[in-house]
């Protein structure tokens, strides 16, 4: 058996706009010989067309592509304890799944690549599952990693605007924490639909800063108390599909909901991203 190592490329390929592939990005693609592309949900179809279309450009092969349809999720877990098993036991069937590729479908001394949305440092689970294969020690492989564009970058360039304001610091939050960072209306906190509750609702963080908010299944923005709030929103970012909205919140909020709403049902599926920003002002929030 040859003691050559199989090499992965972790590439973040950008949220959707092709332009958004660095030079690093295309150099990766074209030293893989294997591609694996892993499909979930209902955005599935779209994006794996999305890295087949960067693959195609960028590369005359030789490689192959070998897909891998993401096991299925745990989304009625409630409280804090069911959600983290829920996820625990999603990421290690995800892990077996994606050992066994990487054992049978990439040889020793050949490179396979995860294409991955956006940034692979943002809000994705890849790295984290190679470490959790390599911890097994069932077959060898070393890791190079592709930095990408991320949809918080597309987001503030879309709207011209930075993401903290001067000598501030932002957050990145999923939805499900934002109660965390920004007062809402409520005693309980907003959420992803996970069942996980942060109890707070008070916002202990609030005018700390600016809050990115990513993953939101919910509108939890539309929970956010306060005359002074400005959010910069985008959906689909990048693509030819993209949605932009921004104002005071207050103003904005039901606008957001019509047009989300709008595209969810004609897409079967949408992802956002949104810049929350308390001005203490009701005029023009840019930093
Ligand atoms: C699992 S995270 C992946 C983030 C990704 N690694 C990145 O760097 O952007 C998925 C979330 O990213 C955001 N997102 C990804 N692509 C987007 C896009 N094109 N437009 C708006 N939001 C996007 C949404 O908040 C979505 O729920």
């Amino acid at each position: 058996m040859s003691t050559e190592q199989r090499h992965l490329l972790v590439i973040g390929i950008g949220a959707g706009d092709p332009d958004h592939l660095t030079l690093g990005a295309v150099r990766a693609i074209r030293r893989t010989d294997v591609f694996f592309l892993i499909g979930k949900g209902p955005a599935k179809s779209s994006l794996t067309d999305f890295r087949r279309s960067v693959i195609d450009e960028h590369t005359d092969g030789p490689y192959r592509v070998v897909e891998l349809d993401d096991p299925p999720r745990d989304r009625s877990a409630a409280g804090r304890e069911a959600y983290t098993a829920a996820v625990h036991d999603w990421r290690t069937r995800r892990a077996d799944a994606c050992e066994r590729l990487i054992r049978d479908e990439l040889a020793p001394g050949q490179s396979g690549a995860f294409l991955v949305w956006g940034d692979p440092a943002l809000y994705d689970g890849t790295l984290s599952m190679l470490d959790e294969i390599a911890a097994r020690g069932t077959v060898g492989f070393d890791v190079e990693v592709v930095p990408g564009i991320s949809s918080v970058s597309a987001l503030a360039a879309r709207h011209r605007t930075s993401l903290n304001q001067v000598g501030r610091p932002v957050h990145i939050t999923p939805a499900r924490r934002l109660a965390e960072l920004f007062p809402t209306g409520e005693g309980d906190a907003v959420g992803d639909g996970a069942g996980e509750g942060t109890g707070s609702g008070g916002g202990d963080r609030q005018g700390d800063g600016d809050v990115v908010v990513m993953l939101d299944a919910h509108e939890s923005f539309t929970r956010i108390e306060g005359d002074d709030v400005w959010i910069y929103w985008g959906a689909y970012i990048g693509t030819p599909d993209e949605l932009l909205v921004s104002g005071r919140l207050a103003d904005v909020a039901d606008r957001i909901r019509q047009v989300r709403a709008e595209a969810r049902a004609r897409h079967g599926w949408i992802m956002d991203t949104y810049l929350l920003r308390r001005t203490g002002r009701t005029e023009d929030g840019r930093a």
